[in-house]
């Protein structure tokens, strides 16, 4: 066997290994020589309970932790608050606060909608974050926790994820297509799809990075590259989906926001700036159009 470039092991402790980026990073971190996965899903840590928190850093005294854990329900949260802010701004403060007791830094991700949407040229790191809603107030506040009570950081925003798992826009639009003969979608909501496996990959390319020892902490922006609407992205993507089915839709409809039945209120402009990540670990942006040929080719070649 071949010797492996990495001599050392770093070992990454995973929350909410079982959603989108969760599954995705833990099975590329699986694959990745010197790093060393354990990926833990809800059922097997809850990050709202300290104690398991605790229990589990100490089992595994890991290099680094990594959240993937999240309240997503956008329009859910308007009217399931306690349950968004536990998770997303105390299950965060729990990390943290362990975290900096045994000094392992913490990745954490956070979202796009931390910001109002009134840039149509894109949000910078150092653009000030003003939630419409209350996700977006749970993810903010989740970010404020960790710095103020972890230094060793480095929150990652990404915005409109997309894989072939769990609840997403692509699923439900995909399911929408393959059963109805008109779908409205969003032309006045500016954003960049990303895919899940594409943030594991941003996130090993970071893990890489901070164990040459590099003291890089901060917030930090990825997206996929183009930036489009939902209705961009619904063409696209039932496009990619005809390649393998006759799907039952015929017509798109481009809807104005406030014309669809949902509750929270959303950023009309969600673009997220890169540059940073680019300038600081030479991460680059893929093309989001290429991650959904990839998505849809997976999504038929698993139904
Ligand atoms: N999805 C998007 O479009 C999007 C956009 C921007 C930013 N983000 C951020 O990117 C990150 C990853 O998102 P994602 O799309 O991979 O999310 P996801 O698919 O919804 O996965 C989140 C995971 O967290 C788990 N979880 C929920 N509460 C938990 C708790 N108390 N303890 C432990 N695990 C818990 C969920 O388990 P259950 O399924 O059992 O609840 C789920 O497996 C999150 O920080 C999210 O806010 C996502």
């Amino acid at each position: 066997m071949a010797a492996s470039a990495y001599t050392t092991s770093a070992k990454v402790l995973i929350f909410g290994a079982a959603g989108q980026v969760g599954h995705a990073l833990s099975e590329l971190l699986d694959q990745a020589p010197g790093i060393e996965p354990v990926a833990l899903s809800r059922r097997q840590a809850d990050i709202t309970d300290a104690a398991v928190v605790q229990q589990q850093l100490q089992k595994h005294l890991p290099d680094y932790v990594v959240n993937c854990a999240a309240y997503n329900r956008v329009d859910a949260a308007e009217r399931q608050q306690e349950q968004a802010y536990a998770i997303n701004r105390d299950g965060a403060e729990q990390l943290a606060k362990a975290c900096a007791g045994l000094s392992i830094p913490l990745l954490h991700l956070s979202s796009d909608y931390v910001f109002d949407g009134h840039y149509a040229s894109g949000y910078s790191e150092e653009d000030e974050a003003s939630p419409l809603g209350v996700f977006g107030s749970s993810k903010w506040q989740g970010e404020e926790v960790i710095r103020a009570i972890q230094p060793q950081h480095l929150i990652l925003r990404v915005s409109w994820i997309f894989s072939t798992r769990g609840e997403n826009y692509l699923l439900r639009t995909l399911e929408q297509a393959r059963h109805e003969a008109l779908i409205d979608a969003a032309d006045d909501r500016r954003g960049c799809p990303t895919s899940a496996d594409d943030v594991a990959r941003v996130v090993l390319a970071i893990l890489r990075q901070l164990t040459c020892g590099i003291d890089v902490w901060g917030t930090y922006h990825y997206c996929g590259a183009e930036i489009t609407t939902r209705y961009g992205f619904s063409e696209a993507l039932i496009a990619a989906a005809r390649q393998y089915e006759a799907l039952k839709v015929e017509q798109l409809n481009a809807v104005a926001s406030a014309n669809l039945s949902i509750l929270a209120q959303r950023p009309a402009s969600s673009v997220l700036k890169c540059r940073k990540l680019l300038d600081t670990f030479g991460i680059r942006q893929r093309p989001w159009r290429s991650e959904l040929q990839r998505t849809i080719r997976e999504f038929y070649g698993e139904h």
